[in-house]
């Protein structure tokens, strides 16, 4: 596919709202659920996107820490969902040489999710293509607050004096310290809001919301919000002189 792309400008790092699932499928008279199954299928579709774009990690909302409170038989459908998910793309993720990575309070996972996706993170921890990191029972207040218990231990015990904490030794202790900030956020079905995704993480992102629902989200899309996203002038907080596009 050609694109207008400047292959020096693409983000490293993009993180995706997947919304409007629910949306899709009553308007195609489906079940949630039935939108769920269409999601996990744009989803399967993006990371080969972001890989051929050259997206080096990819940071996607699968289940939030308020997702919980939705209908039994749906929570129960989502969790059936991503165990089955987990086991049955191990192979297409080594084919594509797809690190997977999870964020998120993993522990509080069904077991038969924990299981499927420990599988997938032990066997493709090697790959080096592209990261795709699922954010799974995932809170970014949650996260944040899982970084100050175990900076609060580390001082406890005297490992660690207060002074010493600063924003580079708070980072460490987030969910996965080893990955870049995200550069741009996506978010589908049109919400402008954040909904407690990757609080800390964002500060600089650049912020992306289109109409079209998850699971009608494509390459094509995806191609979209890397144009704006590179129609943009970074300024982290400084004073940059207004660069030719
Ligand atoms: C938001 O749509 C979507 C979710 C809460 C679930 C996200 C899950 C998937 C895309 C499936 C991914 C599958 C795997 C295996 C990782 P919504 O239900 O909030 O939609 P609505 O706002 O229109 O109701």
């Amino acid at each position: 596919m050609m694109t207008n792309i400047d292959p020096d400008r693409v983000p490293k790092h993009v993180a995706i709202v997947m919304d409007g699932n629910g949306r899709w499928a009553t308007g195609q008279g489906l079940s949630r659920v039935e939108g769920h199954v269409q999601g996990y299928i744009a989803l399967r579709n993006i990371i080969e996107a972001a890989s051929d774009l050259g997206i080096e990690v990819l940071t996607v909302y699968a289940f939030s820490t308020e997702n919980w409170r939705r209908p039994e038989e749906e929570v129960e459908a989502l969790m059936r969902l991503f165990a089955k998910a987990a086991h049955q793309e191990m192979e297409n993720l080594m084919q594509n040489s797809v690190r997977m990575m999870v964020s998120g309070r993993f522990h509080e996972l069904p077991k038969e999710v924990q299981d499927s996706l420990s599988a997938d993170i032990e066997a493709t921890k090697n790959n080096t293509k592209i990261i795709f990191n699922l954010a799974i029972n995932y809170g970014g207040r949650s996260e944040i607050v899982d970084a100050a218990r175990a900076l609060a231990r580390k001082a406890a015990a005297g490992e660690i004096s207060p002074e010493e904490i600063d924003e580079k030794t708070f980072s460490q202790y987030m969910y996965a310290p080893e990955l870049p900030n995200p550069d741009l956020l996506i978010r589908t079905a049109g919400e402008m809001r954040i909904s407690n995704f990757l609080l800390w993480e964002i500060a600089y992102a650049e912020f992306y919301v289109t109409q079209v629902l998850w699971p009608d989200f494509n390459k094509e899309e995806l191609i979209n919000a890397i144009l704006d996203y590179q129609g943009r002038t970074r300024r982290f907080g400084a004073v940059v002189e207004e660069t030719k596009r």
